[in-house]
C-alpha cells in the first residue's frame, strides 16, 4: 500500500500568512502542520509516500522532509499547479501508485488517538474504500454523509442544509480501481475533481466503509486563522498536561518499527537539542 500526502493549494484563508510559505509549512505549536498528517500516513504503516505540492513550495517541502529517511520512510515528490481538486492527486500519482492500494492524507488535517484504531492499520483494509468521518457542529464546511437508517446513502460536498452532523475528514483508503473511477469523473462547478464524487461511485457500488471515529478521537483542521489557534493550543494543552509531544512522525516510525533503534539514534544526532529531540531520546530508552 502506497501513501499520499496532498499539500497543494492556496491557502488563500489563512493570507497573507500563506503569501510565502505553504500552509503545510505554517507551524501548529511546536512543528509544521505537515508533521501531523505524516505521523497518522506512518501510522497506517505505509513506507512509500508521495507528497504532492506546487512547484513553487516544493523546495521547501524536500528542505523539511528530504527523501523520508530521518522518519523511516521514502519520501517522493510531485506536483499539482493548479487548484484542480483533491481527487486529482489520484492522476498526478498514477505512477506511483501503479497496482497498489493507497492512502490518501490532507495536509492540513491533523488527527489526535487515531492510531489505537484498529481500521487505521492498513492491514485491514481489503478492498473498496474506507472513510473517516466525524460528528462535528458546522458540518456545511465539509463532505457531510447521507444516510437512509444506518446505511450510507451518499456524500454531499459543503451542503447548505446538511442531513447529519457526520463529516467526512481529510483521509481516504482506496483499492487499485481508485485512478480509474477518477478518470471518469468531471469538474464540479467549483471546477475541481471532487474527492467526494470519487467517495459517492465508491457508495454506488456498495464497496465503502465508513469508519465513524469515537470520543477519543480528536480531528482538527487548521485551515483558517482560528482554527490554526485553536488547534495550537490543542497541542500545547496536550503535551504540557501529558508531559509528551504528540504527532511526531519520528515516534510514529520508532513505534511502527520502521527503524532500528541505532538508525533512530543517529538521526536523532543530526538533531539540535531542544524539547522535540530530547522527548525523542527520552522515548527511544523506554
Ligand atoms: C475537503 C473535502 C471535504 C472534506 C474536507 C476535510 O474540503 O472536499 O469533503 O470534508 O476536505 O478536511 P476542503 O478542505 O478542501 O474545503
Amino acid at each position: 500500500m502506497k501513501g499520499i500526502i496532498l499539500a497543494g493549494g492556496a491557502g488563500s484563508r489563512l493570507f497573507p500568512m500563506t503569501r510565502s510559505v505553504s500552509k503545510q509549512l505554517i507551524p501548529v505549536y511546536d512543528k509544521p502542520l505537515i508533521y501531523y498528517s505524516l505521523s497518522t500516513l506512518i501510522y497506517t504503516g505505509v513506507k512509500d509516500i508521495l507528497c504532492i505540492s506546487t512547484s513553487n513550495d516544493q523546495n521547501a517541502f524536500k528542505k523539511l522532509l528530504g527523501n523520508g529517511e530521518q522518519f523511516g520512510v521514502k519520501i517522493n515528490y510531485e506536483i499539482q499547479n493548479k487548484p484542480n481538486g483533491i481527487a486529482e492527486a489520484f492522476l498526478i500519482a498514477e505512477n506511483f501508485i501503479k497496482n497498489s492500494k493507497c492512502v490518501l492524507i490532507l495536509g492540513d488535517n491533523i488527527f489526535y488517538g487515531l492510531e489505537n484504531t484498529a481500521k487505521l492499520s492498513k492491514t485491514t483494509f481489503i478492498k473498496g474504500a474506507r472513510i473517516f468521518s466525524c460528528e462535528v457542529e458546522d458540518p456545511s464546511r465539509y463532505g457531510v454523509i447521507n444516510f437512509n437508517k444506518n446505511k450510507i446513502t451518499s456524500i454531499i460536498e459543503k451542503p447548505h442544509k446538511p442531513t447529519s452532523n457526520l463529516a467526512v475528514t481529510g483521509l481516504y483508503f482506496y483499492d487499485d480501481k481508485v485512478t480509474k473511477i477518477v478518470k471518469k469523473l468531471t469538474p464540479s462547478k467549483r471546477r475541481e475533481l471532487e474527492i467526494t464524487d470519487v467517495n459517492n461511485k465508491y457508495i454506488s457500488l456498495n464497496l465503502i466503509d465508513n469508519v465513524i471515529m469515537n470520543n477519543n478521537v480528536v480531528w482538527l483542521d487548521a485551515g483558517t486563522p482560528s482554527s490554526l489557534l485553536q488547534a495550537s493550543q490543542f497541542v500545547q494543552t496536550i503535551q504540557d498536561r501529558q508531559n509528551k509531544i504528540i504527532c511526531s512522525p519520528e515516534e510514529a516510525s520508532l513505534i511502527m518499527k520502521n527503524y532500528s533503534l541505532k538508525d533512530f539514534n543517529k538521526v536523532l544526532k543530526s538533531y539540535p537539542n531542544n524539547d522535540y529531540s530530547n522527548y525523542l531520546r527520552k522515548i527511544s530508552k523506554k
